[in-house]
């Protein structure tokens, strides 16, 4: 879809349908008023009507007799001062039904309502564009015939229209912004969707790969053996029970250069438990237990498509973890590639001990910091439920950052602790640590503090297990992959 913006007055402009967004108060703009006289009536009487009131998120579509544009959607903003970024996202979610329905090819966004004093004219229309593009993202990829109301559908050019010249450069670059985040949004969504059998770890790797090869970036996939001579005793194991080999992948944005930050996601392409197997109800789910590994790579696709300076390298440790007769059984004790010693209490605490590897690895780097995605516990969704991810860290300051990176991109998270008080928990009687011990509570504080042990430079770890996919659709995601972080991520390295 091509974006544009235009300072171009409405009246001017041409379109198959204009967004004009509008607050509660029912006021309009000069440039509104100057639109279309009979356009206005008709907005004067939906307002008096009560057809209309510019509630937050309400529509109403007006099909004009002659002006320019062949439809014109209202669109409520609700009271200005209750505004955010976030609202814009959910608000924009309402108009895709319109679009959809009558393959609308040109569209037009009125922004000029969308900047407040703490909006500026970038963030509002990065914010209503990346909405536009992920609502209108679907999964069709399996479906041989798709309905026709199912099949997704891209309008030739969206156009944001742009009310002074002082806010075209940066209604512009808004525009650009966004479209390449939802696209990165949508394309760690659409690694994420697919099912075991297909996204393999292989195909974690090649999708890196074509990615490399289309950035230029650089890449490197370690295969079993080299894994086998670098001492990566802990993915190993999880991969014993698996028929295919585990990969390691190595993807790098070079930026500017300097000391790089290390993004590291989990990637098991499906979780069955192992021989600690999980109950067989839902456990298709476990198809996304590689929502980590794809929003890595989502986030150093956009990175590099928005030229961020900061030099980014992610790490991906990718394997299966299946139960056979060559699977890691409970109890078995392990070697990391740190050296410490893992004792496997529970095969199902798989995740943990691939990014244990994968945590140690990026030491090598000297990293300016370390920032990990992971679906790693089912006890997060207890804490947080599934609009929260839960954050642990042993910076502070980047607590903070990640904060300001939240409110941004409308990406929540909430900190818990890497509590001091827990830490023996993690140690086991006869190996250095074990994977889960026989406490209970704090689950997600357990995994964190498991990490902990494979860590020693500035992290982040994400336990994103309850924001990575929702099975009812919610504002701007569908079911199924949310792409959650990579929009948190792009914020963060800004
Ligand atoms: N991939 C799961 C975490 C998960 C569970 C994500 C449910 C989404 C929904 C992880 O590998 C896992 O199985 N964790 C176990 C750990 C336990 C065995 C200590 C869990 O949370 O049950
Ligand atoms: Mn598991
Ligand atoms: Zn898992």
């Amino acid at each position: 879809m091509n974006i544009t913006t235009t300072t171009e007055k409405l009246e001017g402009l041409k379109s198959d349908l204009l967004i004009l967004p509008l607050t509660k108060d029912g006021s309009l703009s000069p440039a509104l008023r100057a639109f279309d006289k009979s356009v206005n009536a008709i907005i004067y009487r939906a307002f008096s009507g009560k057809d209309f009131s510019g509630a937050r998120g309400e529509t109403l579509l007006l099909l004009p007799e002659a002006a320019n544009h062949k439809r014109i959607l209202l669109l409520g903003l609700g009271a200005k001062k209750e505004f955010s970024t976030d609202k814009i996202r959910e608000i924009f979610s309402n108009t895709i039904i319109y679009f959809k329905k009558t393959k609308l090819k040109n569209i037009i966004v009125a922004t000029e309502y969308l900047v407040t004093k703490s909006i500026t004219a970038e963030s509002a229309t990065q914010a209503a564009a990346e909405s536009l593009l992920l609502s209108n993202y679907q999964f069709t990829e399996y479906k041989t015939k798709p309905k026709e109301t199912e099949a997704r559908f891209e309008p030739d050019t969206l156009t944001f229209s742009v009310d002074t010249k002082a806010n075209a450069k940066s209604t512009e670059k808004g525009a650009r912004r966004g479209q390449v985040i939802a696209e990165a949004v949508n394309y760690t969504r659409g690694l994420a969707n697919h099912p075991g059998n297909v996204m393999t770890p292989e195909k974690l790797a090649d999708a890196a790969l074509t990615l490399a090869r289309e950035h230029k970036l650089k890449v490197k996939v370690l295969g079993k053996e080299e894994m086998q001579k670098l001492g990566m005793g802990a993915i190993l194991a999880v991969n014993q029970g698996s028929a295919l080999p585990p990969k390691f992948i190595i993807l790098e944005h070079k930026g500017r250069g300097g000391t790089p930050t290390v993004l590291v996601g989990k990637g098991i392409t499906f979780d069955s438990g192992g021989i600690s197997i999980k109950p067989s109800k839902q456990m298709d789910e476990m198809k996304f237990d590689m929502c980590g590994a794809a929003t890595v790579l989502g986030t150093i696709k956009a990175a590099s498509e928005l030229n961020l300076p900061t030099r980014i390298i992610g790490l991906i440790p990718a394997t299966e973890n299946l139960p056979s007769g060559s699977a890691m059984r409970p109890g078995d004790i392990v070697k990391a590639l740190n050296g410490k010693t893992i004792e496997v209490y529970d095969t199902d605490a798989e995740g943990r001990m691939i990014l244990a590897d994968a945590l140690s690895y990026a030491k090598r780097y000297k990293p300016k910091m370390v920032i990990d995605f992971a679906t790693l516990t089912g006890a997060i969704i207890q804490a947080l439920g599934m609009e929260y991810a839960g954050s642990f860290t042993n910076d502070q300051k980047l607590d903070a950052k990640l904060k300001t990176a939240s409110a941004a991109s409308g990406e929540r998270v909430w900190q818990l602790p890497l509590a001091p008080e827990y830490r023996e928990k993690v140690k086991s009687e006869i190996a250095d640590v074990h994977n889960t011990g026989r406490s209970t509570g704090g689950g997600a504080i357990r995994a964190a503090l498991f990490l902990e042990e494979f860590v020693d430079f500035p992290w982040i770890h994400l336990d994103i297990a309850g924001v990575a996919w929702t099975n009812e659709p919610k504002p701007y995601r569908p079911k199924g992959a949310t792409g959650f972080g990579v929009r948190l991520m792009i914020e963060f390295l800004k």
